[in-house]
């Protein structure tokens, strides 16, 4: 069901108005301006500029339609004398492969009847203030929001914050954590910080008039941390260290552009007339660790930070900031007042600079980062990358807005393997030259079986085949009216005219680094199949999905270059006593409730991971106010498929962001925590991670199992 707004005050604010108000098309729901999801007070402002709360910017007619381990293909030596760094797909493939692990659908060696890796006391979901797991299970936090990163970076002063002391320090509010071994016992992390939430960050904010130290120091909190830690083998705990490879990336950090549409026209703006450079990254969301081992991250919501496309007069600049959903008016955070290349009426085309996929090379601290325009530019959650059979890279992505799609990026070469010079060289254009394609679904039921409340079609699966589109491959577009650059910088509108799916919010898309089979992470859509907006589909099959679904996609041939797929719906997610949700036909009497799946990682033996954005949207007997969010490990072999457990739960008002699984620890980044109405910096309404008295810490928790003589265990034995 559509949410109600728990509180009418967004309404309250003026001159924040998303630009798709712009088509004055009125909305059937009167309480549609003031609905974010339940139980947030900030989030949804500060992280998607509400968008749920704005119109649907996708007006388009489309038509409705319904394996294998990729080979640890690339060795490549670490920086530290004689360390190797052993690469495999994916963070969680990665190091997961440092051991053994029994094959997909294997028990437990407990005995307990449990996949292997999924053997572990399931976690009542609830609303503790507090990263609860099951027991025997330990946890320790990493770093925090405002720990030193960088060498000589200040200690975290709450009362006393700088931008200068925020651009060394770890930012806020982290999304995607990557991990890759280093030497020894270290790791280098990456963490996207996605936003702030400026009211729970500074004392006193005045959100209508923020002073320019707290304008620099949101632009300071957002962007990318790379740093060092080290995991003790003996006691399980992991901690952060100084090392020359750590540095942070913010707004204002300078990134190339690179691939087919670098240096294009609408690239170009009077600080860059080459088309080429930019400054900052922003809402930078999930993300992945490429085979060839850099790290990727997704720029999001960029769209909120670029103010004034009211006054956009070009009927063409307006309905690409339309379908954008650029801001009308002010920003929420300001910056245009502080930096005018926030403003669209000063710098039209500063907004395309954002919105692509980011790729930087952890152990090259001297190099500049880069956003590949060949991936294309929309509200990309992330990108994760999967080997084709010849070699090739596969980019999985998805593009986070209501009635939005799912896209992949095949590239034309294959990995080179190795630690040459030429090797790294050439891996580092893997995703510059490639073909964009995007996703169409098409079920294999009767539309008319579809009955929007879950019931599964008479063949008894939601399920059905696709194609991937094409849509652009360098220089040459294949779509009709669009050149390739306007289809790389404007890839929404081109993959609205090829007839793509309107999916339920795409958020992760990622390969199961065992099967290879592709697994889509749809987070909810409380408008499908509301008045004026698109019904279900059998890959979309619920209406007013407030609770989200994941699809399991499996690419023609094993293929992840094919362009062509079988899909089938996995999960339709919710509480398991609702008839209208399903668990891959496993008895749903033994299932965890859980909504909004976002996040996705795999272990070493194929287990599923799905980490959560909205637990207060559901509300259950026993937690009317909604639970927290969470990490569910999820069977996908034999008598246990579909099996869903919550594995640990996530403290008061946080997201479950940025899961790591592997056979030794677990990582998972707890987002926003006391992000819950009534919250404010006088009454916080979590003081996790650092307990009463103080204020919450967006935070990055380590988890292990206590094991024989109290060493670290298996995880999920
Ligand atoms: Fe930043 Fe799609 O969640
Ligand atoms: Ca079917």
């Amino acid at each position: 069901m559509a949410q109600p707004c728990p509180d009418a005050e967004p309404t309250a604010r003026p001159g924040v108005v998303a630009l798709p108000l712009l088509t004055d098309r009125p909305h059937p729901d009167g309480h549609r301006a003031d609905r974010h999801r339940p139980g947030r007070l900030y989030t949804c402002r500060y992280r998607c500029g509400d968008a749920c709360a704005a119109p649907v910017p996708n007006r388009s007619d489309n038509e409705y339609f319904g394996a294998v381990l990729q080979r640890a293909i690339s060795r490549r030596g670490a920086l530290r004398a004689g360390a190797v760094l052993t690469l495999a797909v994916g963070a969680s493939g990665a190091l997961a492969a440092c051991s053994p692990a029994a094959p997909a659908g294997s028990t437990g060696p407990a005995g307990s009847g449990l996949p292997a890796g999924l053997d572990y006391e399931t976690v009542p979901v609830g609303n503790a203030d507090a990263v609860t797991l099951p027991p025997g299970y330990r946890s320790n936090v990493v770093i925090r929001w405002g720990d030193p990163v960088v060498a000589g970076a200040p200690e975290f002063d709450f009362a006393n914050q700088t931008p200068e002391a925020q651009a060394q320090q770890f930012g806020y509010n982290t999304d995607f954590c990557g991990v890759l071994p280093l030497d020894g016992d270290r790791l280098v992390m990456f963490n996207n910080h996605e936003y702030t939430i400026e009211p729970l960050m500074f004392a006193g904010y005045d959100e209508e008039n923020p002073t320019e130290t707290q304008v620099r120091i949101g632009m300071a909190a957002h962007g990318l941390s790379v740093h060092v830690v080290r995991r003790d083998p003996a006691t399980g705990e992991m901690t952060a260290e100084a090392d020359p490879l750590n540095r942070r990336y913010t707004a204002t950090s300078e990134f190339l552009l690179t691939g087919p549409a670098a240096g294009s026209a609408l690239l170009r703006t009077s600080a860059d007339p080459t088309g080429t450079r930019v400054l900052g990254t922003l809402n930078n969301c999930a993300g992945g660790v490429t085979p060839w081992g850099t790290f990727l991250s997704g720029e999001e919501n960029f769209n909120q930070y670029f103010a004034n496309a009211a006054a956009v007069t070009d009927p063409a600049a307006l309905a690409r900031a339309e379908r954008y959903g650029l801001t009308e008016e002010a920003s929420e955070r300001k910056w245009e007042r502080v930096d005018p290349r926030f403003d669209v009426v000063t710098e039209p085309n500063e907004s395309h600079r954002f919105g692509w996929i980011v790729e930087v090379d952890p152990l090259d601290p001297a190099a500049t980062p880069v956003k590949r325009t060949a991936l294309g530019r929309f509200k990309h959650e992330g990108a994760t990358i999967h080997l084709a059979a010849d070699g090739r890279a596969v980019a999985y992505m998805g593009d986070d807005e209501r009635f939005d799609y799912v896209y992949k990026f095949v590239s034309d070469a294959a990995i080179q393997e190795g630690n040459t010079r030429a090797a790294r060289e050439a891996n580092a254009r893997l995703l510059d030259e490639g073909t964009l394609y995007v996703a169409r679904f098409t079920g294999n039921s009767p539309a008319a079986e579809i009955t929007g409340d879950g019931t599964l079609p008479a063949d008894g699966a939601f399920d059905g085949a696709g194609e991937w589109i094409r849509l652009a491959a360098g220089t040459e577009s294949f779509v009709p009216g669009m050149s390739a650059e306007e289809v790389y910088v404007f890839t929404r509108q081109a993959a609205d005219l090829v007839g793509a799916t309107k999916m339920d919010r795409p958020e992760d898309v990622e390969a199961n680094p065992v099967s290879g089979r592709v697994y889509i992470a749809l987070t909810n859509n409380t408008d499908r199949g509301t008045a004026g907006e698109d019904g279900p589909d059998e890959a979309n099959p619920r209406a007013e999905n407030a609770h989200g679904h994941v699809i399991e996609l499996e690419e023609d041939g094993g293929d992840a270059a094919a362009e062509g797929f079988a899909w089938r719906i996995l999960l339709v997610c919710g509480d398991p006593a609702d008839p209208g949700t399903y668990f891959a036909g496993f008895d749903k009497a033994q299932v965890s409730p859980i909504t909004s799946p976002d996040n996705l990682a795999f272990d070493g033996h194929g287990n599923l991971w799905i980490s959560t954005d909205s637990g207060r949207a559901l509300e259950l007997p026993g937690t009317p106010a909604g639970i927290n969010d969470g990490l569910y490990g999820v069977s996908l072999e034999g008598e246990t498929r579909g099996r869903t457990a919550l594995f640990a739960s996530m403290p008061n008002g946080a997201e479950a962001c940025g899961p790591v699984v592997t056979d030794e620890f677990v990582l998972i980044s707890p987002q926003h925590p006391g992000d819950l109405d009534g919250a404010s910096t006088e009454n916080p309404q979590s003081t996790w991670p650092d307990g009463p008295g103080s204020q919450p810490r967006p935070s990055v928790v380590n988890i292990w199992r206590v094991g024989e003589g109290g060493r670290p265990g298996r995880i999920g034995m």
